[in-house]
């Protein structure tokens, strides 16, 4: 019987996470994109057409930097909007992540709900995603459900705490996470949801052995503004400023592991120019989730979804090209100029050397 409630509280809450965000939209400071600029060329050399927007993510080759991050499932409504992500990211051959499989590892009547993705996109990256503390049989159903080729771990202490249903047990996450990684054949990426991720844990998540971090910022989606939304309050204001902007975020996981694994850049990503700046970073993907579905939820929302996916790519075309880059690898070795709270930040953080690198970066290697 108490499991029978937990399952029908979980399913309630994913439907209302749905229906926040919609509702909501962004709460809190910015991301910080604004505080970074790239140094344009006026003499490009280079045609259109060379111009490719391919990423390496883990391993694994794609077509645009793009992934749709991970959103939902579990619900009767999930499998609609699953589906029509799918459907999307089939469009432009973007990676997927679904939401937490959580619901349909207990409950296999669910199942459907994430596993519509796959039927939608059979060639296509899938991403899993579970719970910190999960263990390594439950990552492996999660990955099993959808042949996902890539596995998130998300990390959400703070969304936790502003449930009344939430966690509070946080110990043990660390180990559980080392030992998924070692296991599992899969790359295994640590996320945060929106609150962001700092150099220390940076280092931990590494040294448990993921293979990517996706930074999880905040600026975009806050998790804490829903889960007041839900209990019909409005998050104040220190709180809606808690956690560390994307673009900070990114600097500081960048500055320290940058070289050992993957960075994805997620939190607040809203268009083409910011996930430019943010691959210009040195990202190697970034993931976009809350304006995602505040299209799909428009009138004719597929087409919009569709447009709006269609003038980004465009946009990170012509910024490839307007900066001499063919590919992202020759972008990231354009100089990047961070000013602004997210530069001083850097800089008292002790990371003005990376702040520096990108601002200096040699015009011609
Ligand atoms: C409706 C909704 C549900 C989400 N559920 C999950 C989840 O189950 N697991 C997870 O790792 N992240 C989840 N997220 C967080 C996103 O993947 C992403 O990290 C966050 O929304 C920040 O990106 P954004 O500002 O582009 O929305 C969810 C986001 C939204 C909008």
């Amino acid at each position: 019987m108490k499991l029978k409630e937990g399952q029908e509280l979980r399913q309630s809450r994913k439907a209302e996470h749905l229906a926040a965000v919609r509702d909501l939209g962004d709460v809190g400071p910015s991301p910080g994109f604004s505080d970074v600029a790239l140094v344009p060329s006026c003499a490009p050399e280079l045609d259109w057409e060379e111009v490719s927007l391919e990423t390496t993510l883990c391993g694994i080759r794609l077509p645009s930097p793009i992934i749709i991050n991970a959103m939902t499932g579990g619900h009767p409504e999930a499998e609609a909007v699953n589906r029509r992500l799918a459907r999307a990211a089939k469009r432009f051959g973007l990676a997927m992540a679904v939401g937490s499989e959580r619901a349909a590892l207990t409950n296999p009547d669910l199942a459907r709900t994430y596993t519509v993705t796959r039927e939608e996109y059979p060639d296509g990256v899938l991403i899993a995603n579970m719970s910190l503390n999960t263990g390594v049989r439950d990552a492996q159903s999660a990955i099993a459900l959808l042949d996902a080729q890539l596995l998130q771990i998300h990390w959400n202490a703070a969304q936790e705490l502003f449930m009344d249903e939430g966690d509070r047990r946080f110990r043990g996450g660390l180990e559980a996470l080392r030992e998924v990684c070692q296991t599992i054949p899969q790359p295994v990426i640590a996320k945060e949801v929106g609150q962001g991720v700092a150099a220390p844990e940076a280092i931990r998540f590494v040294q448990a052995g993921v293979r990517a971090i996706d930074v999880g910022g905040s600026g975009g989606t806050n998790f804490l503004a829903v889960e007041a939304w839900r209990r019909g309050e409005r998050l104040d204001t220190e709180w809606q400023g808690w956690g560390l902007p994307t673009v900070v975020s990114l600097g500081e996981v960048l500055a320290t592991v940058g070289g050992q694994v993957d960075v994805i850049a997620s939190g607040g990503v809203r268009s083409g120019h910011d996930v430019a700046k943010a691959m210009a970073m040195g990202a190697t993907a970034v993931g976009m989730a809350g304006p995602l579905l505040r299209l799909l939820a428009q009138p004719e929302g597929d087409q919009k979804l569709e447009q709006f996916l269609a003038a980004l790519h465009l946009t990170l075309r012509r910024i490839l090209l307007l900066t001499g880059s063919r590919t992202w690898q020759d972008l990231q070795r354009r100089p990047v100029v961070i000013t602004g709270a997210s530069g001083q930040w850097l800089d008292i953080r002790g990371f003005y050397r990376f702040r520096e690198r990108l601002a200096r970066r040699p015009l011609n290697p």
